[in-house]
């Protein structure tokens, strides 16, 4: 299986609860690097762009109030077979109805402010870094 790399946001709702660290020792404890990280606040127009495949649902004006609510924490993350891995470990997207052991359930409170975003095919992710990360950031690392 080859390495792959994945788009992780950590959401506003865990942010504030302070619970970056923990989700990250989380990723890390389950394989994946930590390419780029960084801590940046969401302006309306960024996550409208964002979440514009989103943009006919009924509750994307309540996303796109609540992911610029406050601080994100935006994470590149490899690992082999990285997007279906990511996906398993982050849960399903409505906390109550996620595994145990997976980020949502532990940090997650509801299908709104479910504490982290994932890329949801690799196609998906290329886009998604790219929004986020210019390419000198997320550089191939050597070995
Ligand atoms: P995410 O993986 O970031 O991608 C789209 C987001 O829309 C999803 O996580 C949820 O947090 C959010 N979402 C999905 N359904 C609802 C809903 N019914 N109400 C509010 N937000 C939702």
């Amino acid at each position: 299986m080859a390495k792959e790399r994945t788009l992780c946001i950590i959401k506003p709702d865990a942010v504030e609860k302070k619970k970056t660290g923990a989700i990250l020792a989380m990723l890390e404890d389950k394989g994946f690097d930590l390419v780029a990280v960084e801590k940046l606040q969401l302006s309306q127009a960024v996550a409208e762009g964002f979440y514009a495949v989103h943009k006919a649902r009924p509750f994307f004006g309540e996303l796109v109030d609540f992911m610029k609510r406050s601080p994100v924490v935006v994470v590149v993350l490899e690992r082999e077979d990285a997007v279906a891995e990511y996906r398993k470990l982050m849960g399903a997207t409505d906390p109550a109805k996620a595994e145990a052991g997976t980020i949502r359930k532990a940090h997650g409170g509801s299908v709104g402010e479910n504490a982290v975003h994932g890329s949801d095919s690799l196609e998906n992710a290329k886009g998604e870094i790219a929004y986020f990360f210019s390419a000198s950031k997320v550089a191939p690392t050597a070995g």
